[in-house]
């Protein structure tokens, strides 16, 4: 039986994380250390509420007693840090926040479990911990050489406050392993989309905003291009990782499927009005609005590595995935609403009304 600690497990693919080991294993124990700030939800969790292999304990990874106390408590073989504050807009506007959560909150976490894990004689026994990093960290690509992709070996030159702090963070994880020894295993992640994203992000974002004939707000020329990889085919490749990866190691994870940002809004439009039968959800609902600072042009990743040593391979067509995910949404209109009620609506105006695209 393995004993995993997750971080941030009630936010979206730390939750689509605990729901899928507790799927895919039945002698597993599994506990979720969330400090649920904005972009944590228990209601993400509320099938596996009661189940005996799973346990919620509220915590910030920047508590040097608590996270002890858990670690020492629950003995996790495996610790996966997704507790991060993760979104570039919001990182542009607090960049402390950033620096605080995903790099002293990383730190800390590596020193409590190196606390427990290290043997007098030597050694951490058959512990690993596994640090969820983006390939974000690489920086950026160019639109004109769709033939280079970003490997392990890319060096790391973040442009944002947001992954400025999550290349530090890998860097810090690196460190510790090669400085302590210490169990270390790195994943460089493509955008996620799925169930339970947080509409802040471009997806469920637009998909929101579709349904309820708002502006679809587009970034600069809408060209930028992302790596989109269905979440469950993430989650899989972090447990794969963690049970067989080789320690020390980096495995960059991708979906071999880039896209420029508006054939993404334009497939989520073509898709919702299919579905609700909707005329008036149309391409005269996208509106172009001010770039995003220092926005990354392309993001693509060569996850070669990940598929000849491990065997890993996405399973999810993007055509599967993103009509999986819109009726994901569809169907779950109560969640939505919760979610982007209060403090996302003051959020919203004050990110997007300079923009000329706030709600009508
Ligand atoms: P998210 O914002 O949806 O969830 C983050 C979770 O961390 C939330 O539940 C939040 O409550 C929790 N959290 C924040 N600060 C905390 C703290 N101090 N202590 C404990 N918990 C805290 O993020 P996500 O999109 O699910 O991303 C998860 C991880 O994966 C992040 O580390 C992110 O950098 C990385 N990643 C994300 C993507 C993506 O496309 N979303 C891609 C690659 C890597
Ligand atoms: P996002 O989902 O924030 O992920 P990331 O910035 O981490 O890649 O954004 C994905 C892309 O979509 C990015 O190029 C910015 C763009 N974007 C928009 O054009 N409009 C929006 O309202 C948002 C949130 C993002």
């Amino acid at each position: 039986m393995k004993r995993y600690l997750v971080t941030g497990g009630a936010g979206f693919i730390g939750s689509n994380f605990v729901l899928h080991l507790l799927r895919a294993h039945d002698d597993v124990r599994v506990v979720n250390v969330d400090a649920l700030t904005y972009a944590g939800n228990l209601e993400n969790l509320r099938e596996v509420e009661g189940d005996p292999r799973y346990a919620f304990c509220q915590a910030d990874i920047r508590d040097a007693e608590a996270m002890a106390a858990v670690v020492a408590a629950e003995e996790p073989d495996y610790v996966v840090n997704f507790a991060a504050e993760s979104h570039v807009d919001r990182s542009i506007e607090d960049p402390g926040i950033f620096e605080s959560t995903n790099v002293g909150g990383t730190v800390n976490l590596l020193n409590v479990c190196r606390a427990a894990w290290e043997r007098p004689g030597g050694g951490v026994g058959e512990h690993r911990y596994l640090q969820v990093s983006t390939d974000e960290v690489y920086g950026t690509l160019s639109l004109d050489e769709p033939d280079t992709f970003f490997r392990e070996t890319t060096p790391l030159s973040a442009h944002s406050p947001y992954s400025a702090s999550k290349a530090s963070a890998d860097l810090f994880c690196r460190a510790y392993g090669d400085t302590f020894d210490f169990p270390v295993l790195i994943t460089r992640c493509s955008n996620n989309y799925g169930p339970y994203q947080f509409p802040e992000k471009l997806i469920p974002l637009m998909i929101h905003n579709a349904v309820h004939h708002e502006p679809l707000p587009v970034y600069g020329d809408g060209l930028n291009v992302r790596d989109w990889l269905y979440v469950e085919d993430h989650c899989a490749a972090i447990d794969l990782v963690l049970r067989k990866g080789r320690i020390g190691e980096v495995y960059n994870v991708g979906g071999h499927n880039e896209r420029a940002n508006l054939d993404i809004v334009e497939t989520i439009i073509r898709l919702v009005s299919e579905r609700l039968d909707d005329p008036e959800i149309n391409d005269g609902l996208i509106t172009f609005v001010e770039d995003r600072k220092g926005h990354d042009r392309r993001y693509g990743i060569d996850a070669g590595k990940i598929a000849a040593e491990l065997g890993w391979e996405p399973k999810t067509p993007f055509e599967e995935g993103i009509e999986k995910t819109i009726d994901w949404y569809l169907a779950h209109a109560d969640w939505v609403e919760r979610v982007t009620s209060g403090a996302y609506k003051a959020y919203y105006e004050e990110m997007y009304g300079h923009r000329g695209a706030a709600r009508a």
